[in-house]
């Protein structure tokens, strides 16, 4: 290695350099013969597999689009901002298959990676997170897989969401089959944090020490971000208190 590259690792961020040469590396790897291989044989079972991830995100989404509905039929407001949904690349999923050292077979694929499908739910308060969260596994052709609360359990970062792996049934032309969706559900403010601390996990060239000191400013902010998420849910909780003493008063009003 020649001493302006070696100059350029110094400045630049040691996690980012591994990131980079891992990138390097996954690139090598997708364009090595074995991957092609694996491409060429598989091209059609694994498009297949993609259509099949896609229906079952879509099945979810529309589940939470139901929920929300019927929530707002009911109390009146909307508890879900906005959903987002997401299929993994292929190149993600090679990645995945090479970090867990898994075979690189379409049912190994299916077996181990479990965020192939990803559906995001950003709701407004953090109750409604729980509130949803139940609601979906409830459903009688949801089965949950896993379940991570790093909103109980924050990640070390600050990084608050809950994630849930569920299975739900895509019904195809002769067949019902079971397939993997990640779930993860966060507030407005968890989500805005999430973005800005991404940006900071992919960002490249930065010193390290400024890093750290990003990454202590980003832990604080999201401690300030979750106190701020309580308190104003519970405003909310006592503006609906408010208002169903209010509609009480006018029902006993008007049997006067
Ligand atoms: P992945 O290999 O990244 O999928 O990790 P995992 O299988 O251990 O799953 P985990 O539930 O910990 O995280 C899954 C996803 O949550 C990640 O791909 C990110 O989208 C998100 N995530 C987890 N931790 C963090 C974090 O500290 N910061 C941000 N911004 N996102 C995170
Ligand atoms: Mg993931």
């Amino acid at each position: 290695m020649g001493s302006g590259k070696r100059k350029g690792i110094t400045r630049m961020n040691i996690r980012d350099y591994i990131k980079q040469k891992k990138a390097e590396v996954l690139v090598e790897r997708i364009n090595s013969t074995r991957f092609q291989d694996f491409i060429k044989r598989h091209g059609r079972p694994l498009s297949t597999m993609f259509t099949y991830y896609e229906c079952a995100m879509m099945e979810v989404e529309t589940k939470f689009k139901v929920l929300d509905q019927e929530y707002s039929l009911i109390h009146d407001r909307n508890p879900i901002e906005s959903i987002k949904t997401r299929i993994k690349s292929l190149d993600s999923v090679i990645e995945k298959v090479g970090k867990y050292g898994v075979p690189l077979t379409i049912e190994s694929i299916e077996e181990n990676i479990n965020d192939i499908a990803g559906v995001r739910v950003i709701c407004s308060f953090p109750d409604d997170i729980y509130t949803l969260a139940e609601c979906l596994l409830e459903q009688d052709d949801v089965t949950l897989l896993q379940k991570k609360d790093y909103i109980r359990n924050p990640k070390p970062s600050g990084y608050r969401s809950l994630h849930l792996i569920i299975s739900v049934p895509i019904f195809l032309e002769h067949k019902k089959r079971d397939m993997k969706v990640e779930v993860q559900f966060r507030t407005i403010a968890m989500d805005f944090w999430a973005s800005l601390e991404h940006n900071l996990r992919y960002k490249r060239d930065i010193p390290e020490a400024l890093s750290a000191e990003l990454a202590e400013e980003l832990l604080e902010c999201a401690n300030i971000s979750s106190s701020l998420d309580i308190r104003m849910q519970r405003i909310r909780k006592r503006l609906s208190e408010d208002s169903a003493e209010i509609d009480e008063m006018i029902d006993s009003a008007q049997w006067l």
